[in-house]
């Protein structure tokens, strides 16, 4: 039996309708998060959580639930689905009422669902590397919202899927933004370069432990733009999300990226990442 999380309770899966006029059906009004579990164990749950009501505050929805009740309620829905490795999807929507663009009044509860999934870690990808595609980044200006839209991430994903790639590297006309599901960075000359965290990229939780990783490498961290033109010539690339985790870029566009296999920087970097994960069973 699977268990979802619908406001504050954990019912039965099959127990739950959305109604066609939630606004998050409607309109992608309101905003989600990924939690990865390790064994059982969420990792940086509140960061997350603390994004969570980050992004709510940005587009003004009000959760009703303090960020203790809704940690939880993750625990507990990945206690009642057995969950050891995969992850915990949440999302608030601005509540159901009839159709019309306009915020309802404050009387309309905003909607909490969640789920489980289980999912082994992409061992495979994180030793041989990936390739990626650069894809203009159509999105919209506040990347910074973990928005329920993704339209625009869609259809790079899309596109990169059908070009036989891992990732989409977004880029806004020269600049490098960040990709369609995952951050981004370059490795030249002992430094690691990224896109600063403003409204044009999702400040990712994994970036944030990925920072901190580089700083305990003694890898001095760039947080400035990059083109097209220096992400090629960089000799180590590498995408992070909860699920990507530090995956290596090892070809974009059929350029090789360093020597077509994943560099010495990122080996490092993934070592670093991996002493951090709440492994063993009930580390959280
Ligand atoms: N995506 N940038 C974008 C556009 C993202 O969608 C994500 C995560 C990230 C990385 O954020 P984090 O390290 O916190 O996962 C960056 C999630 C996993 C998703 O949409 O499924």
């Amino acid at each position: 039996m699977a268990y979802s999380l619908w406001n504050d309770q954990i019912v039965e899966e099959g127990s739950i309708a959305v109604s066609p006029e939630d606004r998050g059906y409607q309109f992608g009004d309101g905003i989600y998060e990924v939690i990865k579990v390790y064994n059982g164990n969420m990792f940086t749950a509140q960061e997350h959580i603390d994004r969570f009501y980050a992004s709510a505050e940005k587009i003004r929805l009000v959760i009703p639930y303090t960020k203790d009740v809704l940690h939880k309620l993750l625990h507990e829905l990945i206690e009642k689905n057995n969950l050891e490795t995969g992850h915990v999807y949440f999302q608030i929507t601005r509540g159901t009422t009839s159709r019309n663009h306009i915020f309802p009044d404050a009387s309309v509860p905003a909607v909490l669902t969640g789920n489980v999934k289980t999912g082994e870690r992409s061992y495979e990808n994180f030793e041989k590397g990936v390739k990626a595609t650069l894809v203009e980044d159509i999105r919209w200006l506040r990347c910074d919202i973990k928005s329920l839209n993704l339209l625009g991430a869609i259809m790079a994903k899309q596109e990169a899927s059908e070009k036989g790639c891992y990732e989409a590297i977004l880029h806004r006309g020269d600049i490098v933004t960040e990709c369609s599901s995952a951050n981004v960075y370059g490795i030249k000359d002992g430094k690691l370069y990224t896109h600063p965290a403003n409204n044009f990229i999702l400040n990712g939780i994994t970036r944030q432990v990925i920072l901190k990783c580089a700083e305990e490498i003694n890898l001095p961290v760039i947080e400035e733009p990059m083109t097209k033109a220096d992400l090629l010539t960089m000799s180590e690339i590498i995408v992070s999300s909860v699920s990507s985790e530090v995956t290596p870029v090892i070809d974009v566009d059929g350029n090789k990226i360093g020597a077509g296999v994943p560099g010495e920087w990122t080996r490092k970097l993934q070592q670093a990442f991996e002493a951090k994960l709440p492994l063993s069973i009930n580390a959280e």
